[in-house]
């Protein structure tokens, strides 16, 4: 007892030092058996903790006057600094005095004492967080965390000229743990603001993906036009959680009585909406392991009952079914409208990992029935890089807005980017076609608010091409959209070629006999970071015309893909090691009209 005590002492005396060093007003006790604990005596807002990716998670407990408050995972940095994440103070030096009980290396799987971990020389309070873009590959028109991992965008709605676009954030390191919902705003879809966190974790868990709507008529009893949103409160087990918001969606209060559907089987994702004819509240969840969702309906957002369940045996049943969605959408060149049931699905995706399937049929209140037979598998995006996709509650206009995760959970974590990982896909919107098989498909188009992003095209005129690749030049940052009027009746492909002077590239390909669109990306730059990410994907074009508009959005880790009529998106991550500068396009097999190409740099 007594050399343990000793060393404890010792221990701590030499940790106060380096800690005096670092920044006053944390002191650290290093008590050996890896936990270290963290006393915070200044009164700065933030406490910078470093990370080093490679590392375990360590569990950090936060104490307020002796009472844990909250729990976060940080992969606190042992013998190098890969960035620093702010712990924000505010909320818990408020109520007393806080201190952090950390236990490093949760798994074991690391052999050094924690004593000697880099993290405690450099762990200090600060007034601010730099979170100036360090990174190359940031996207310049995509909507991104300031810092952190993102993954599912959720509990979008739309309320008084505002887009509120929440999506599952890890504050305290780049890579996928302790879900909170970050939550940014855009009066334009294309501009947006970060806001403070909306909601972080509790006692029943994490806080998973989920939705949010507008109660009108006070339903629930959180006051007239207060926006409820459901979420999976993940913990040992999921279950749903509501909490209500009386600010227009910037804070969030925990309903008492949670969580409201305390199901026992793996079920996430809430997704609610009103269905007027029955003047209840409908909501799908998905029943992640038994691929299928479950339809609930409510007169209160409360008390719910199940009503029917969907999907057993349908479409692709490869992987986990997630994040779903269902909306009413208008069949273009009819007066009809069909239901659409959105199921994520994870891995199951065409070309691997991760991807947005949906089912078109009818709806009654209780009941989703789909029209084509269940072999059928209908795809969103043909991409690899599209996932999570929901849609916005209460867009204006009767549209139908939904934005994705552009990523995959193959190689999630492994992108070659530290300050920040994800972006989200731009925002589109849905309509329904009938495709020339007689099935009817959902049409994907950028939303309109994309043109405003436009600066000055430069305008190509009509050509003939054949082997002999025609180039163009981009805006020097390769941030642009390009859109290219073809007809395919002469030859039997057109290559259209992304270059840039490292010889990396893209290349897409259309080809007639198949009316497939593909995009290679083996070359286009950075791509040994997984195994699964140097593929091509390939998107039928429904179009035996061959001949339209192409619309191609470069970022500077992006290419969506989209017909100009919305009959295929298909959106890949690529990361290039300098930016695309050309754009070459030849034909096969004989000539490609090009009847013009549009180059706008995108601010
Ligand atoms: C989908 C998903 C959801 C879950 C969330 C957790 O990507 O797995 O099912 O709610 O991510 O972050």
């Amino acid at each position: 007892m007594k050399t343990i005590f000793r060393k404890i002492t010792i221990v701590a005396a030499l940790m106060c030092a380096t800690a005096a060093q670092a920044g006053d007003g944390v002191t650290i006790h290093q008590l050996g058996d890896r936990n270290t604990m963290v006393r915070i005596d200044g009164d700065k807002r933030y406490l910078i903790m470093p990370v080093q990716e490679s590392m375990p998670d360590a569990k950090v407990d936060i104490l307020v006057n002796g009472n844990v408050r909250q729990t976060i995972f940080v992969r606190l940095a042992d013998s190098q600094i890969d960035y620093t994440v702010p712990l924000d103070l505010a909320p818990y030096t408020r109520q007393g005095r806080v201190m952090l009980n950390i236990i490093s290396e949760v798994d074991r799987t690391h052999s050094r004492e924690a004593s000697d971990f880099v993290c405690w020389e450099e762990m200090r309070l600060a007034e601010g967080f730099d979170s100036t873009n360090r990174e190359q590959y940031r996207p310049a028109y995509h909507h991104t965390p300031l810092w952190g991992w993102m993954n599912d965008p959720n509990g979008m709605f739309y309320k008084d000229g505002v887009w509120h676009l929440y999506f599952q954030a890890n504050p305290y390191g780049s890579k996928w743990q302790n879900m909170n919902w970050g939550h940014s705003t855009s009066t334009d879809l294309v501009h947006w603001t970060h806001q403070p966190i909306a909601i972080e974790p509790n006692g029943l868990g994490s806080v998973f993906s989920g939705s949010c709507v507008v109660d009108h008529n006070n339903t629930a009893g959180f006051g007239r036009d207060a926006v409820i949103a459901m979420y999976t409160s993940a913990g040992h087990s999921q279950v749903q959680s509501l909490a209500y918001s009386t600010d227009n969606g910037q804070t969030f209060t925990n309903y008492s009585g949670n969580p409201v559907i305390p199901n026992s089987r793996e079920m996430r994702d809430p997704n609610m909406f009103w269905y007027e004819p029955t003047q209840s509240w409908v909501l799908l969840l998905a029943n992640a392991l038994e691929q299928e969702m479950v339809i609930l309906s409510s007169k209160d957002l409360k008390t719910w009952t199940e009503e029917s369940h969907f999907g057993k045996g349908y479409g692709s049943q490869f992987g986990v079914w997630e994040c779903p969605d269902m909306f009413e959408l208008p069949v273009a060149g009819t007066k009809q409208t069909k239901w659409v049931l959105v199921c994520n699905i994870n891995p199951g995706g065409p070309f691997g990992g991760s991807a947005t399937q949906y089912f078109v049929g009818s709806f009654d209140g209780h009941k989703f029935t789909c029209e084509s037979p269940a072999y059928v598998s209908k795809w969103m995006d043909y991409g690899k890089d599209h996932y999570a996709t929901v849609s916005w509650s209460g867009a204006p206009n009767g549209r139908r807005t939904v934005i994705g995760w552009m990523s995959n959970w193959q190689y999630s974590n492994d992108v070659p980017t530290q300050q920040f990982r994800s972006a989200n896909t731009l925002p589109r919107d849905l309509a329904l076609f009938m495709g020339e098989d007689g099935e009817a498909y959902v049409s994907c188009v950028p939303s309109p608010e994309v043109e405003t992003l436009r600066g000055a095209v430069s305008a190509h005129e009509g050509t003939t091409v054949g082997a002999e690749a025609v180039a163009y030049s981009l805006p020097e940052s390769g941030v642009c959209e390009i859109v290219l009027d073809y007809n395919l009746k002469g030859c039997t492909a057109m290559d259209i070629e992304l270059r840039n002077d490292a010889d990396e590239r893209v290349v897409m390909t259309f080809d007639v006999a198949k009316r497939e669109f593909a995009m290679n990306r083996a070359k286009s730059g950075i791509v040994k970071f997984s195994r699964h990410f140097p593929v091509t994907t390939i998107a039928p074009t429904h179009n035996s015309r061959m001949s339209g508009t192409l619309r191609l959005f470069i970022d500077r880790c992006s290419v969506e893909a989209f017909d100009g009529e919305g009959r295929f998106a298909m959106t890949n991550l690529v990361f290039p090691t300098k930016p695309y500068t050309n754009v070459a396009v030849r034909a096969q097999g004989g000539k490609a009209k090009v009847n013009g190409v549009k180059i706008y740099p995108l601010k």
